[in-house]
């Protein structure tokens, strides 16, 4: 039996299909979660979940205490985070699934990690590879049983938000090696590390980024906004889900 949690981006505050899910409050020092833990049964294995942006969907990627949510999993036994991230397609189309293998950490001034005390211990954690190999190895194995499509590596690239990037900005990305860039990976996926939770993610592609434009879930003027995102994050939540279901169904 595993413990496996998800979190929830955009457009992914609930997870469809679960039944009788149990609520966990969560509170811990780093404060209060973004909602509660939902915890449910499925294929032998216990699933949290945890909706990243609220129950509404109303706290932007720059005020979610990251830590807080951490420390909540972490201390109802969270064994494995599968992160779900709503992104803009730079290298990928829109409406691909990427399990990325690397990320650049364009965000400041975010609460990023545990080691915060003045004078407290301080441990330089490993990094090199963010996510974690076995977890994103069972995410394309997933994807594959459940017949979804997905682009088996790239890099993320985090912003700051909640603001979009100019084509500029998506320019020098592209030039940095992103394929994708979204505004929720860091630091979340540090401080899973911090906690020594293995981590990984799957990045949903629902517009494609500045100055990419033209694509489903864009707006007519090639920009993306803020509602065709979330409507093509709540179409692409199905996949996200039957992947899920796929994985736990494996472990
Ligand atoms: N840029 C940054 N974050 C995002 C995007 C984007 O184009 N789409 C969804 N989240």
């Amino acid at each position: 039996m595993t413990v496996v949690a998800v979190i929830g981006g955009t457009g992914a505050d609930y997870f469809p299909g679960r039944n009788d899910a149990q609520l966990l409050a969560g509170d811990n020092a780093w404060g209060q979660p973004s909602a509660p833990i939902e915890q449910w049964c499925a294929h032998g294995h216990t699933v949290m979940f945890l909706a990243r942006h609220g129950l509404s969907g109303r706290i932007p990627p720059h005020r979610v205490n990251y830590r807080a949510n951490l420390q909540a999993l972490k201390d109802a036994g969270a064994e494995q985070i599968i992160a779900l991230n709503a992104v803009g397609g730079i290298s990928v189309p829109a409406g691909e699934l990427v399990i990325p293998d690397q990320l650049i950490d364009y965000t400041w001034g975010r609460a990023h990690t545990f080691y915060d005390a003045a004078e407290g211990p301080t441990e330089f954690i490993e990094f090199t590879s963010p996510y974690n190999s076995n977890v994103r190895q069972k995410l394309i194995h997933a994807c594959e049983r459940a017949g979804v499509s997905c682009t088996s590596r790239g890099t993320y690239g985090v912003t700051q938000g909640p603001r979009l990037e100019t084509a500029a900005e998506i320019d020098r990305l592209e030039r940095d090696g992103c394929d994708v860039v979204g505004m929720t990976a860091m630091p979340e996926t540090a401080l899973a590390r911090e906690l020594g939770i293995p981590y990984a993610a799957l990045a949903l592609i629902v517009n494609a980024a500045a100055g990419r434009g033209g694509d489903d879930g864009v707006a007519a003027d090639g920009g993306a906004i803020h509602s065709d995102i979330v409507r093509y994050a709540r179409a692409t939540m199905a996949d996200a889900a039957r992947v899920i279901d796929a994985y736990l169904s494996d472990l």
